[in-house]
């Protein structure tokens, strides 16, 4: 009898081995929602999704707890938050088998328009924040031998734009340290994944940060006002004609989770691919140039500013 009592035991461990902990970034609204959403129906997964502590009513009103589902706020700038949670994850789950990286923000702002302070919160969010993450999950991961890192790029980490410097910067920071991850994780029996959207139909550019002098109202009649007045409604306007939505990025993160070796680079939009081929085939030199002449009214850009462009 109590033969049978350990087999059941050994087996329920088992069985229950088998449901990997899926901890989520920045689920309040687009990738991560959908992301979510999507897990929520896949019973063969514990999943864990978070959102900042502003956003976590409405997550629990949208998903109720069970016993492999749990909601929790994690702002991934707090270190304390960070480690509580990974702790609380350990403790009840054992461990994090894979995690996505998701949770973003994009400061709209060319360099000038930038503080110290608005760089470092863009790198605390898009790079540090995650790569902390990292650091909390890969003992629980080597442990095991077997582990996920799937981390939300952009084309913007391949190919950068004018009044998203920073945003770029912290998306080349993502790819640069996951790919030194990549050799360091692999035979450990962890992969590391960067997907790559270009533009995602999904109203994220609605969440853009303004800084006290990017903001729409202090550069009126200022330089670089041009700038903005072409590319925030060209990025608006590609991200509403866009064919992927936030539902199509995430079956493609649920693939890689499903997928035994994923690769490092995902493209993961039309764009994105387009961008990856151009940045490979185009000799650099004459790549910039090109895309600068295609950005709407660019050779008018700053022209009442600089003695270099007047005629
Ligand atoms: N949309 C695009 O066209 C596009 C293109 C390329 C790459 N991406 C990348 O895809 C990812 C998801 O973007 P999205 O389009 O879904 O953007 P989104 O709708 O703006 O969602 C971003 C999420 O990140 C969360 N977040 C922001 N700061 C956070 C913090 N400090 N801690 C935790 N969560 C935080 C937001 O939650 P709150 O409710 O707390 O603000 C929100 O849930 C991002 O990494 C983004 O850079 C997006």
């Amino acid at each position: 009898m109590i033969q049978l009592w350990y087999w059941f035991k050994r087996k329920e461990k088992f069985l229950h081995s088998f449901k990997p902990v899926v901890l989520i970034t920045g689920c309040s609204t687009g990738v991560g929602h959908a992301l979510a959403t999507l897990l929520y129906s896949q019973n063969q997964y514990r999943v864990v999704v978070t959102a900042r502590s502003k956003s976590l009513a409405a997550l629990q009103q949208t998903f109720k707890e069970n016993e492999r589902f749990m909601v929790r706020a994690l702002d991934v700038t707090s270190e304390q938050q960070r480690s509580s949670l990974i702790k609380e994850i350990e403790s009840s789950w054992g461990a994090v088998n894979i995690l996505v990286n998701n949770a973003g923000i994009s400061y709209r702002a060319v360099l000038e328009h930038m503080t110290e302070q608005d760089e470092l919160h863009q790198m605390a969010t898009n790079y540090l924040g995650p790569v902390n993450l990292i650091r909390q999950v890969l003992p629980g991961m080597r442990e095991i031998g077997r582990g996920k890192i799937i981390n939300i790029s952009s084309v913007s980490g391949m190919l950068a734009m004018p009044t998203m410097s920073s945003y770029s910067a912290s998306k080349y920071a993502l790819e640069g340290v996951s790919e030194a991850l990549w050799y360091e994780a692999k035979p450990l029996g962890i992969n590391v994944t960067l997907i790559q959207p270009g533009f995602i139909r999904s109203n994220s550019f609605r969440n853009v940060y303004y800084t006290e002098k990017s903001n729409p109202e202090a550069v009126k009649g200022q330089i670089y006002e041009d700038y903005y007045k072409s590319m925030t409604p060209f990025v608006e306007r590609l991200m509403s004609l866009s064919l992927t939505s936030p539902q199509a990025i995430a079956k493609l993160v649920l693939k890689v989770i499903q997928t035994e070796n994923p690769p490092l680079w995902i493209p993961a939009t039309l764009d994105a691919a387009v961008f990856y081929y151009l940045r490979r085939l185009v000799p650099r030199r004459f790549l910039l140039p090109i895309l600068f002449i295609l950005l709407p009214k660019s050779r008018s850009w700053g022209k009442s500013y600089t003695h270099r462009r007047k005629p």
